[in-house]
């Protein structure tokens, strides 16, 4: 065991664990964050997905000691300051969600996907989005929310 430090939705923890660890369960075992969510293991469908220094990675495959000196974001990260992200409110505005198992990863890998590229063709939008594994099969309104959150975000309706 060793005491790992980590920055979680603008907050410092320390924890003490194994440092191969995955990181997914660090956040939802020792931090309580319920957000990313346990699929695959594999880092084959992108549920686990967090934001690391505004990047999209996968949760259940990196060690917890690989997160030390980052700047973590959860989904409940994003709406911290009780305003929903503009994502988010997208999401809600198309209906996205079906079942909901997949959202988590939906979302944050769409958030970094607009702050890479805040005007994003549909092609884009596919392609950024094609590693996130959804059952049951929201893809097209999870495209439609990704084109209303990029308006909203150039309109102005929100402020990031
Ligand atoms: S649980 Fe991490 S990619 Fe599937
Ligand atoms: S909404 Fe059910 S897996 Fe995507």
């Amino acid at each position: 065991m060793s005491e790992i430090t980590l920055r979680v939705n603008g907050e410092t923890h320390t924890v003490d664990v194994d440092p191969s660890t995955p990181l997914l369960y660090v956040l939802r075992n020792d931090l309580g964050l319920r957000g990313p969510r346990f699929g695959c293991g594999l880092s084959q469908c992108g549920t686990c997905t967090v934001l690391m220094n505004g990047n999209a990675v996968r949760s259940c495959s990196r060690p917890v000691a690989r997160a030390q000196g980052t700047e973590i974001t959860t989904l409940e990260g994003l709406s911290a300051d009780g305003e929903l992200d503009p994502v988010q409110q997208a999401w809600i505005d198309e209906q996205v969600p079906q079942c909901g198992y997949c959202q988590n990863g939906q979302i944050l890998t769409a958030r970094a996907l607009l702050d890479d590229n805040p005007n994003p063709t549909d092609a884009e939008i596919r392609e950024g989005m094609n590693r996130v594994l959804c059952r049951c099969m929201t893809y097209y309104r999870i495209q439609a929310a990704v084109k209303r959150a990029a308006v909203a975000m150039a309109d102005g309706e929100v402020e990031r």
